[in-house]
């Protein structure tokens, strides 16, 4: 029996799953008690703010502790962010339904964006903005991390292209455990080029988040009952929410749809695709849309990577259904097969509206501009002395930056993350080392991603997610898999200041897995 085997029936032992059983529960009771989440009063101090103009949207949200029906029976605690529009257009923020997801974000590229954070919870925090490019003091970094009963305000111009964002805690050592207990958001960004299109809007241009959780016999969430191993590897649940709801499925018209999904689950990898074989067409990824439209057998999706699909289902039969699932893949969490979506075709309808050839004009950069072309910047990912993960063999420091992590504002860089398989921390460690992918995250910017290479230790596995990932777009967060080396193309642009890079497999995150980078004028 190779290792690879015995650690794999160790964690399914360890998640309390045997063999055979599928790691995903396929149901669960229905939860459909509506739940009211009244808008809470604006507090005077921020109010006060709105006396400085020049302001387009301006946004009162908090996080605090809560309650959301999401399995039938008991109610489950839950902390969770609520949002007001201050001022600016009433729909700049849109309650999720039933869900203890945040409100969605609704903004036009161009737009100043002041946004009031409280903190109403009892330990700190702070809200960074995945994806998006903003100033240091908009960024989030733990370092800004504000106690019980304060309020940081956010100053900032959406620069973004139109696409999917999000937002979610950052307090260092407590990210994993805030954005589990529901603290996250979507955060929707359009722009001129993407009006023009005339894309599925509206009820036909869906979010679909994706996390899992595990619940105790009251209802309520546990985290980090596996100890070692979830802090380890990474928390896994065993049912799977979708929009903050345990039994999700669609209704759909014979039409197309826009559908939005982000993986903001803790440390789950999902490979999605239609269990009728039906190829998915890509629409855009983490940095909004592509050029043109791409075509998958089936889509990798790492902890916050998002993806947005074209889906058409004018060619479907009224009562029909299909799933979208998540297939098996040999990497931590992708043992079994799994349903995501269900989705019902109820309605007929004849729409004509069919898939833009061409998506967008991008502007790339171009790799041979790169100022270190040739000398990447690397980073090497691996479990560091101290059964720690790390990179380059250091873990997170809240204010300091080394050398070589520090970058010249307006310099084009090639950063080379390298996952490095084995380790030889004896066997256990060894065994991690070998089996995990790190989902590598940069701050404040977007990148595309220039080359893949794996050795021949980590080429089996590779071999079962790669043709998933949609390395044509933007990206935020990029997977690296074991013996895998990614290299990715970046430029630091408009803002000097302490950023982060970090494995986005938040357990990873909290333990250290993240630096800070430095860009200087
Ligand atoms: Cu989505 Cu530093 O995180
Ligand atoms: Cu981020
Ligand atoms: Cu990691």
């Amino acid at each position: 029996m190779t290792s690879k085997e015995i650690s794999r029936r160790d964690f399914l032992r360890l998640l309390g799953i045997s063999g055979g059983a599928a790691l995903l529960s396929a149901c669960a009771p229905k939860a459909l008690t509506e739940t009211a989440f009244p808008p809470t009063a604006i507090p005077s101090a921020s109010t006060a703010g709105r006396a400085s103009g020049g302001v387009d949207v301006e946004i009162a949200l908090k996080a605090v502790e809560g309650e959301a029906q999401i399995l039938s029976g008991k109610a489950t605690r839950v902390w969770r962010y609520q949002g007001e529009v201050m001022s600016g257009p009433a729909d700049a923020l849109q309650i999720v339904p039933n869900s203890y997801l945040g409100p969605i974000f609704n903004v036009k590229k161009g737009q100043k964006i002041r946004i009031h954070f409280t903190n109403e919870l009892r330990e700190s925090s702070i809200v960074h903005w995945h994806g998006l490019h903003v100033p240091v003091e908009a960024d989030g970094h733990p370092r800004l991390a504000i106690e019980p009963g304060e309020t940081y305000i956010y100053d900032f111009t959406v620069l973004d292209r139109a696409g999917t964002y999000w937002y979610h805690p950052h307090p260092h050592g407590r990210t994993g455990p805030q954005a589990y207990a529901g603290l996250a958001g979507l955060f929707l960004i359009s722009d001129d080029e993407e009006s023009s299109l005339g894309l599925p809007s509206g009820d036909y241009d869906l979010p679909i988040v994706l996390q899992d959780r595990i619940f105790d016999n009251n209802n309520q969430l546990v985290y980090g009952g596996s100890g070692m191993m979830d802090q380890m590897m990474g928390f896994l649940g065993d049912q799977l929410l979708v929009n903050g709801q345990a039994d999700f499925s669609l209704s759909v018209e014979t039409r197309p749809y826009r559908l939005r999904f982000l993986n903001g689950s803790n440390s789950r990898i999902y490979k999605l695709a239609w269990d009728d074989g039906t190829p998915l067409t890509v629409l855009g990824t983490d940095g909004g849309l592509l050029e043109k439209p791409v075509k998958r057998d089936y889509i990798t999706l790492a902890p916050a990577q998002r993806v947005e699909l074209w889906v058409d289902f004018s060619k479907d039969e009224i009562g029909s259904e299909r799933n979208l699932v998540s297939l098996p893949f040999d990497a931590y969490g992708g043992w079994t097969e799994y349903r995501v979506l269900p989705v019902k075709v109820e309605k007929a309808v004849t729409v004509s509206a069919p898939i833009p050839g061409t998506l967008s004009t991008i502007n790339w950069h171009n790799e041979n501009e790169a100022v270190n072309r040739r000398s990447p910047r690397d980073f090497t990912l691996a479990m560091g002395m101290g059964m720690q993960w790390s990179l380059n063999n250091r873990t997170f420091e809240m204010e300091s930056v080394e050398k070589d992590e520090i970058v010249k504002l307006g310099d084009l860089e090639v950063w080379e993350f390298k996952n490095q398989a084995g380790g030889g921390m004896g066997m256990g460690m060894g065994m991690m080392n070998e089996s995990l992918p790190h989902p590598m995250h940069v701050h404040g910017l977007q990148y595309q991603v220039i080359e893949r290479e794996v050795d021949s230790t980590g080429r089996g596995a590779w071999n079962t997610l790669k043709d998933g990932h949609v390395d044509e777009g933007w990206h935020d967060t990029v997977l690296v898999m074991p013996g895998e080396r990614v290299k990715i193309l970046l430029k630091f642009e408009d803002f000097t200041g302490l950023y982060l890079y970090h494995c986005h497999n938040l357990e990873h995150e909290d333990m250290g897995m993240m630096r800070n980078y430095r860009v200087d004028a």
